[in-house]
């Protein structure tokens, strides 16, 4: 059994299942592992430090896997911003089909991705924002509550709230994001009004990430309680594990601290040593609630056939089992 939706339908992707971009994390390995998994993965643009890499990259997935794939290409308000257009060219030029847009307005990347028939999967945090993003003609919306990794925005409204706000105002496809883990969070999603989930930190923790084995195992050790959020008095915030200096960034601002005082502590360069190292401790690294649900480091073949086995068994077995016809009710 398959679980069909408009979004599986849509993205042309067998399991309403998505692998979102991860920051030194959605690398060809873990794509690759996800779409042969029979999920949408997404590479994540910047991760590449130029276009050329992530030429690279694209080309290195394609000889992993003969299934689709998409890039991430992520927006944010920097200093000095990336040279996006190129990026944007490489994705194109590459023949990549679809492409998960966030962290601002995609209406400037639109017209170029769509003539040249890329679908547009928008990641948003608000309502008011997807509604924003359909109105601007993208494909799908991702909608990314409270519990993510990265950044939740700040409103602050979990995905028990979110999803079904969100659900009544978009008519295109709709994936559900923040806190997904497994199949009863696939369920829940579908019965709020979603067309599938996208995960971030439960796809970073499977074999195939291409991250320290240290990290992996914290995440599995976490729990719910495990991360902090930084940069909110700065209103630019981001869910991330808690270890000595994300705490210590917390107290900084708190105290009415400035960027400039935290700069050093929030630097790439040192969160990338997480990863490529083990060292927990030597910067910010992201990651989610959904760390209290991740409990192993399965393959993702595994994982994505266990989230599509359990949430069919919770729909045709726990879920209908529940149900009740008039008839038998008359009968006790
Ligand atoms: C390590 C890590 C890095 C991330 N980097 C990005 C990014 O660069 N761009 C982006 O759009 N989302 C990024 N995210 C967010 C994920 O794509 C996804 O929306 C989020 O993880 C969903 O929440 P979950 O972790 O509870 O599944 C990142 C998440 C993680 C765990």
């Amino acid at each position: 059994m398959t679980i069909n939706t408009k979004f599986t339908e849509t993205f042309g992707v067998e399991h309403p299942v998505v692998q979102g971009g991860m920051q030194w994390v959605g690398r060809a390995e873990l794509v690759a592992a996800v779409a042969n998994a029979g999920a949408l993965g997404f590479i994540t643009a910047l991760t590449q430090p130029t276009p050329a890499d992530l030429a690279n990259e694209i080309a290195k997935c394609r000889d992993l896997t003969d299934k689709p794939f998409g890039v991430n290409l992520t927006i944010l308000p920097t200093i000095n911003p990336p040279p996006y257009d190129e990026y944007r060219q490489v994705i194109v030029d590459a023949g990549i089909k679809i492409v998960e847009t966030a962290g601002s307005n995609p209406a400037p990347h639109l017209p170029m991705f769509h003539d040249n028939g890329i679908k547009v999967l928008h990641k948003c945090t608000s309502v008011r924002h997807a509604v924003k993003a359909q109105s601007l003609g993208v494909d799908g919306i991702s909608i990314d509550g409270f519990e993510c990794a990265g950044h939740p925005g700040e409103d602050d409204i979990p995905g028990l709230v979110l999803i079904p706000a969100a659900a009544t105002k978009i008519e295109i496809p709709m994936i559900a994001s923040g806190g997904f883990a497994d199949g009863r969070g696939l369920v829940a999603a579908l019965a709020l009004g979603a067309d599938g989930i996208n995960m971030g930190s439960r796809f970073m923790c499977t074999v195939e990430s291409a991250i320290h084995q240290n990290v992996k195992e914290a995440i599995v050790a976490g729990s719910e309680l495990d991360t902090e959020m930084i940069f909110r008095p700065l209103r630019n915030t981001a869910r991330v594990a808690s270890n000595a200096v994300s705490r210590e960034v917390v107290e900084i601002l708190n105290r009415g601290g400035q960027f400039e005082d935290v700069k050093d502590l929030v630097a790439g360069s040192r969160g990338v040593k997480v990863y490529e190292v083990g060292d927990l401790d030597a910067g910010i690294w992201s990651v989610g609630t959904a760390m209290g649900l991740i409990n192993d480091i399965p393959t993702c073949a595994d994982l994505v056939a266990r989230i599509v086995a359990d949430a069919e068994e919770i729909i045709t077995g726990r879920l209908s089992g529940m149900l009740e016809s008039e008839q038998e009710e008359n009968v006790a």
